[in-house]
């Protein structure tokens, strides 16, 4: 159980907000539970159509936990809360939308390439430094973004892992609307609102045949990710890079081969 995710359904459209302000939304092992449980929910419950992600009007989610991460990753990827979390997000048969404003950074990011409509706040910062981290592409990124928006623009985001704004998003086709912060949410819920009203059998085919070019290599692409993920965690690299963040400096990376 945690308190950091809360959820509430309101007119079929089940909102799951995550709420760790203190932390930047940075999401544990148990909120991944937890936002597993609720699409897990979402699925079953013939009384929620769409799902609304969520955080606040100041951010959406730092990625996460770096704590966590340096504690690791065990057992089979599809056993972790966020591999369970992940599959689950790209398996959805409901449409789920985002409502993204602040940071979004790492999963924050790449969980967005998994939702059916994306609507972020003038103040968004996207953001994907797995390998700044000392890490690898996770959730299906290194297939689904390259796919999304060409191979070059994607190894320039996940390589360098520089922040990318509403705007820049909106040019590369990963969001729909560019809002005012304090309008993204009410924005998503009224689309939201929308979704729930359509004929659920129809938008359902429609998210699969969305879904299908990808459908074939998106599992095995997120283990493999997945497995990969969990020995860079290992790594010497992402040592230097946690201990960095923990200590504020800057990482140095000028002695690894
Ligand atoms: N995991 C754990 N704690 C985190 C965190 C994370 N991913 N992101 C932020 N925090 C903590 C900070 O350590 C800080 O704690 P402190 O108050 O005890 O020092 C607090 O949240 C506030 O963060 P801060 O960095 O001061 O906020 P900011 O507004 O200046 O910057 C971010 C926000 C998101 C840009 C910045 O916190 C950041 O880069 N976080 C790391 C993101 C990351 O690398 N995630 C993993 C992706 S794979």
């Amino acid at each position: 159980m945690t308190d950091f995710v809360l959820t509430e359904t309101n007119n079929q459209v089940l909102t799951v907000r995550i709420n760790r302000p203190e932390r930047k939304n940075a999401l544990t092992h148990a909120m991944y539970t937890a936002l597993g449980d609720a699409l897990e929910k979402a699925d079953s419950d013939a009384d929620i159509r769409c799902v609304l992600f969520t955080g606040s009007e100041e951010c959406f989610t730092a990625g996460n936990d770096l704590s966590d991460f340096a504690s690791g990753l065990t057992g089979a990827f599809t056993e972790t809360p966020v591999g369970r979390f992940l599959l689950l997000l790209a398996k959805a048969r409901k449409p789920v939308v985002a409502a993204v404003n602040g940071p979004a950074v790492g999963i924050g990011t790449t969980m967005l390439l998994h939702c059916d409509m994306v609507f972020s706040g003038t103040n968004t910062r996207f953001q994907m430094p797995f390998a700044s981290l000392g890490l690898c592409p996770e959730g299906g990124s290194s297939l689904l973004l390259p796919t999304w928006i060409g191979r070059v623009r994607a190894a320039e985001l996940l390589m360098l892992g520089d922040t990318f704004s509403s705007e820049d998003a909106y040019r590369l086709g990963l969001i729909n609307r560019v809002c005012d912060p304090a309008d993204t949410e009410q924005t998503a819920i009224q689309v939201c609102q929308r979704l729930a009203s359509q004929p659920p059998a129809a938008i359902r085919a429609t998210k699969k045949l969305l879904s299908s070019p990808t459908h074939d290599e998106l599992a095995a692409t997120m283990l493999a990710e997945g497995e990969l993920f969990s020995e860079r965690l290992k790594s010497p690299e992402a040592a230097e890079a946690f201990g960095a963040f923990m200590q504020k400096r800057k990482p140095d990376f000028s002695s690894f081969k």
